[in-house]
């Protein structure tokens, strides 16, 4: 049956570029979205840029500028990113839009009629030189047990005790460095805590299938608390001067950043529908529709307690989704990413310096799976795996026969493959064997076992080779009489090549287009449509590059010299 999917990533902060860590979320999303599209399912894919919040406002602040002239500046720099690793979203949209204010405030009313919306008051410190309540990061002190300096509102980090922010001593505000004031202030609150919700949530997060394991765990344990901890009810308002969107009849609040964030996707999406004339509504209530979200490790608890209880009490149009999909972090060379260490992987500069993008999505492709854990981009490993499984045996096969079938058949292949006499690889058999794994190929996919199925799929370009090493077309053409089988054997070739690209494309989309071309096919999609037998091809050009150790000795490099202009394929 033909799926239909509404699928996201995580909405990114609009106050940076991309780094490293989103452009890995954004490979492994689309992976499994072309892989839909190549089962012919419908599939819908977007994202946006999370636009609101304090420190966007704050940073725009420091720079002079509104903050949607920030939002914007960063919003231009994405298509370069996007378009540069193949990450082809069908919309990017962002929350500062029209259709999330509507949304958002839909969706509140909504859960307000529920009875699921209180107000009470809160008191809170607050900055009176800037004229506004300090979330906890925006506050310093000295720690009220060991006396230590310049600790955070939370907890400290020389005695590693934990506490309030009104417990720090000296309190004062990181932002103007005056004395904070204690005021109160009328908040609205989420009713997490209610019934109902708690009984649906624990619904929705043990539904087989939903979450992986460690995550509904992890969502279980925050709902049910450790005894005594339950869950409480969520802070979703902020007092003005605050970037966001304006709560109904509520004068001088806002909506908390995180409230409006994912409701984000939904105003992408509906974005997206007005441009293609999809039915939004109609689209969201489908009972068939599938809505699933990519995201890191480190926004589990808003993606499986609040959104999901959000979406399921607003009611209709709004669907519960389906399925959140988390993957751990990239660290690179072991460590943590961090800008001012200046490790880390920057996007852009990776494609300055002509490094093929596909490179990386293989890479990362090979690396993930469908745990929480974290991976680990290493030089040398990138290196050997590109050089000596991608080139080294996928692209091998094609460029050890296809000159064969240029030069000497005029790109025309046989009518049959070459007949088996019993010693060695069988090519109709391995190529039989090949098709036969479709299925478990498209169950990792599907699952998101990329590394796996990169394994079965590389295990196949080895027995591809061996077969080529077996029937050496090389000597076979200095043989004047057995034309006929340099013909069969280089077809052999070209066939096992054929269907390892086809499984290869979700990973490889510019890659496999290429291969289209010199194939002379139609647009590869889950099947063996397409016979190689008696087709003619085009001439064979240079498929892939191989990684070359300066390149990665420049994109480590850590004085950020401008990158040097090159080209690859
Ligand atoms: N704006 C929120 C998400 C709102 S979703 C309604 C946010 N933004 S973020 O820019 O900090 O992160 C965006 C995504 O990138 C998240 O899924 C996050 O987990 C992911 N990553 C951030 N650093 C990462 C790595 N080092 N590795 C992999 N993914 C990482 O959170
Ligand atoms: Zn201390």
């Amino acid at each position: 049956m033909k799926r239909r999917i509404f699928a996201t990533t995580a909405l990114p902060y609009a106050n940076g570029s991309f780094h490293i860590g989103h452009i890995m979320e954004y490979i492994q999303a689309d992976i499994w979205v072309r892989f839909q599209r190549m089962q012919g399912h419908e599939v819908h894919f977007v994202c946006a840029d999370d636009a609101h919040g304090a420190p966007i406002m704050l940073k725009a602040e420091a720079e002079g500028i509104a903050p949607q002239e920030l939002v914007a500046r960063i919003g231009a720099e994405r298509p370069k990113y996007l378009q540069g690793f193949h990450i082809a979203f069908d919309n990017w949209h962002t929350t500062d839009s029209p259709e999330n204010v509507e949304l958002s405030q839909d969706i509140y009313r909504k859960l307000k009629a529920a009875g699921l919306v209180y107000a009470k008051p809160v008191e809170q410190f607050y900055d009176p030189v800037k004229g506004m309540f300090l979330a906890d990061r925006y506050l310093k002190g000295d720690c009220p047990r060991c006396g230590a300096k310049d600790q955070y509102g939370d907890a400290c980090e020389a005695c590693g005790s934990v506490y309030a922010p009104t417990d720090l001593k000296h309190p004062y505000s990181t932002l103007s460095g005056a004395t904070p004031v204690l005021k109160t202030s009328e908040h609205y609150f989420f009713k997490l805590s209610d019934a109902r919700c708690v009984e649906f949530l624990k619904k929705w997060i043990s539904e087989p299938g939903r979450l992986q394991p460690q995550v509904a765990n992890k969502a279980k344990e925050w709902l049910e608390g450790n005894g005594d901890k339950a869950l409480g009810d969520w802070d979703i308002s902020r007092d003005a001067p605050y970037f966001g969107i304006p709560i109904p009849d509520a004068p001088g609040k806002y909506f908390y950043v995180w409230l409006d964030a994912p409701i984000g996707y939904l105003a992408s999406f509906k974005n997206y529908c007005a441009k293609q004339g999809i039915d939004f509504e109609q689209f969201l209530t489908d009972k068939n529709t599938e809505q699933v979200h990519f995201i890191g490790k480190d926004i589990i608890y808003f993606h499986t307690l609040f959104w999901p209880a959000m979406l399921h009490f607003a009611g209709k149009p709004y669907k519960d989704p389906d399925n959140i999909f988390v993957h751990g972090f990239i660290n690179v060379s072991g460590e943590k990413m961090s800008k001012s260490r200046g490790t880390g992987i920057d996007p852009l500069r990776y494609l300055s310096l002509g490094m093929n993008p596909e490179w990386l999505r293989y890479y990362i492709a090979a690396k993930l799976n469908s745990s929480v854990e974290d991976l680990d981009f290493n030089p040398d490993d990138f290196l050997a795996r590109v050089n000596s499984d991608l080139v080294g045996k996928y692209v091998n096969i094609a460029s050890r026969c296809a000159a064969f079938v240029t030069r000497r058949f005029e790109g025309q292949l046989a009518s049959e493959l070459p007949r088996y006499f019993g010693v060695g690889i069988d090519p109709a058999g391995l190529i039989a064997r090949l098709q036969i794994a479709s299925p478990e190929i498209a169950r990792l996919y599907e699952t998101r076992e990329y590394g796996k199925a990169l394994r079965l799929i590389m295990d196949f370009a080895d027995a591809a080779n061996r077969y080529i090493d077996e029937a050496r077309p090389w000597d076979v053409a200095k043989d004047s009489h057995r034309s006929e089988d340099l013909q069969k054997i280089c077809t052999a070739g070209l066939k096992l090549f054929h269907i390892l690209t086809l499984y290869l494309k979700p990973v490889l989309p510019a890659l496999a287009e290429r291969v289209e071309r010199f194939l002379n096919v139609a647009p590869l999609s889950w099947n063996f449509g397409q016979d190689l037998l008696n087709h003619r091809i085009n001439k064979y050009e240079h498929l892939l590059n191989r990684v070359e150790e300066k390149q990665l000795d420049a994109l480590f490099e850590i004085e950020k010299e401008p990158a040097k202009v090159t080209s690859s394929t």
